[in-house]
């Protein structure tokens, strides 16, 4: 049975850090965020937000659009590593601000859950979803997957200059509007890893950011791997002579912790794929360089990382790569539209790689072209860690979503932060009382219960008419 996204909604809080203030109070060059790290604006949350409200919004927003009644609902998932409770799920939560505004017990016979792995989570829910619509269990009812998150570091870390916030809500069904799933593709890798991860009670992660950048490169090429060979095994694709995976996906949608991680990830896969093709050789003599090899190819990342000349060598290596015609071309036709919403929203962490499915569905058809039937290969990475790689294909009434989507207008107007302002919401100085702005036609959280024993925790939220 066919399955896939029928329709996408956003919500991103209107509140955001530019990336030159940023860059100026920290004794940063700005040019290392914008070009350096491709971001330009971080989407802050208010003191009256939180992943739960920001992910009622945009479950609230698609329903709206659709004209949908909780009945129509069978599922409601919500992905995110965001969360405020070591058993109440975030789901809980959004049923509950819903509920407010369809009734009491409206969504009572809907199932869900929470779903956490760093940022990889929102795909593993989709996929569990797409599954429960292809084995018949859905009764013609939708599925809702939102994926919602704070993307928050210690204030002077390195980590701070890639934050963000937001959600996004996908409506998932067996005749879908925008992209139907691959069958029998799907590909994971996991490892036990540190690169970044979150102990209980502390706000921010721990972070080894540059071992994190290199881990996710890996792990998103091992289920890479084995997505191919799924892929051919299958007959999904099939693969000429001198072909490689490049040219049978159309497109490709990375996570996006920065904007330019893409364009790093997609470099690194582009090398892999390229080597064993004739191409290849036609590469190294426009590069002018062999490619790097580690002096213990076999050896673990800490000894790659720790292997200086190689690092060094390597990085020259990938330099000179993104400059060649080639990679240019796979860059521009491939990738360069889904990195443009990121560099104005920042890290969304499990939302982040649909915001850039969103961020190109957008700007290719504002370049006029056609998508029906195109591929689009998505890789999903979360710390910790574990990558996914899946695919689908766009659909004929496509057209009927994309044409009204229009990042800037959904997001609103937003409001610039002083560093002050900035610096008071981030060490949680404000109560939601304090809010910067006055909210309108969407959920917020009124209260947190911090004294009452038997309440402590307790979250009040409203809808703002
Ligand atoms: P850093 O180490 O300070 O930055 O922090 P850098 O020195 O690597 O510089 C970044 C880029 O800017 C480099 O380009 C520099 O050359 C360039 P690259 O070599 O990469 O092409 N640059 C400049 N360009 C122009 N003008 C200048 C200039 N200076 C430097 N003056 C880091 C970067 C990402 C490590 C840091 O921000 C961080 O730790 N972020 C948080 C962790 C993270 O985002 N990791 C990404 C991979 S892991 C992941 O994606 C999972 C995650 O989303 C969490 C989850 O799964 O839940 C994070």
């Amino acid at each position: 049975m066919a399955a896939g996204i029928d329709d996408i909604s956003i919500f991103i809080p209107r509140l955001y850090m530019d990336a030159r203030d940023f860059a100026e109070a920290r004794g940063l060059d700005p040019q290392k965020l914008v070009k350096g790290l491709g971001v330009s604006k971080m989407a802050i949350v208010d003191a009256n937000q939180d992943a739960a409200c920001l992910a009622a919004n945009a479950c609230l927003k698609i329903m709206q659009k659709n004209k949908l009644s909780p009945e129509q609902i069978g599922r409601l998932y919500v992905a995110t590593e965001s969360s405020f409770d070591e058993s109440k799920a975030m789901n809980s939560y959004v049923i509950g601000m819903l509920e407010q505004v369809y009734g009491d017990g409206s969504f009572q016979h809907c199932g869900g859950i929470e779903c956490k792995f760093a940022c990889v989570s929102g795909s593993y829910a989709l996929y569990d979803n797409i599954n429960w619509i292809r084995a018949g269990e859905s009764e013609d009812k939708h599925a809702l997957v939102v994926v919602s998150d704070i993307a928050k570091y210690d204030l002077g870390s390195s980590g701070e200059m890639t934050q963000g916030g937001g959600a996004i809500a996908m409506l998932l069904n067996e005749s879908p509007r925008l992209l139907e799933f691959d069958p029998k593709v799907t590909s994971t890798s996991i490892k036990n890893e540190y690169d970044f991860y979150r102990p209980f009670g502390k706000e921010t992660p721990i972070v080894h950011g540059q071992y994190s950048n290199l881990l996710y490169l890996i792990q998103v090429k091992n289920a890479l791997i084995d997505y191919k060979r799924k892929a051919l095994k299958t007959g999904l694709i099939v693969m000429k002579e001198g072909q490689s995976m490049l040219d049978h996906i159309d497109y490709f949608n990375m996570h996006l912790p920065y904007s330019n991680m893409g364009k790093k990830a997609l470099a690194y896969l582009v090398r892999h794929e390229l080597r064993s093709t004739p191409k290849w050789k036609e590469i190294i003599a426009e590069i002018g360089m062999e490619e790097p090899i580690p002096n213990d190819p076999r050896g673990t990342i800490e000894s790659i990382i720790s292997d200086l000349d190689f690092m060094t060598k390597d990085s020259e290596f990938t330099k000179r790569f993104v400059r060649t015609d080639t990679y240019q071309e796979i860059y521009e036709n491939k990738v360069a539209s889904s990195l443009i919403a990121s560099k104005s929203i920042g890290n969304i962490y499990t939302a982040s790689l649909y915001l850039g499915f969103r961020s190109c569905l957008e700007y290719e058809f504002q370049k006029g072209v056609n998508l029906d039937g195109k591929r689009f290969g998505f890789a999903s990475y979360g710390s910790g860690s574990s990558a996914m790689v899946f695919s689908g294909v766009i659909q004929p009434e496509y057209i009927e979503i994309v044409k009204d989507m229009n990042l800037e207008a959904e997001i609103g107007e937003r409001q610039k932060l002083s560093l002050s302002d900035y610096e008071e919401l981030h060490e949680n100085k404000r109560t939601p009382e304090q809010s910067i702005l006055n909210a309108k036609k969407e959920f917020i959280l009124e209260h947190v219960e911090k004294i009452s024993s038997d309440k402590r925790g307790e979250r009040r939220y409203a809808f703002v008419k």
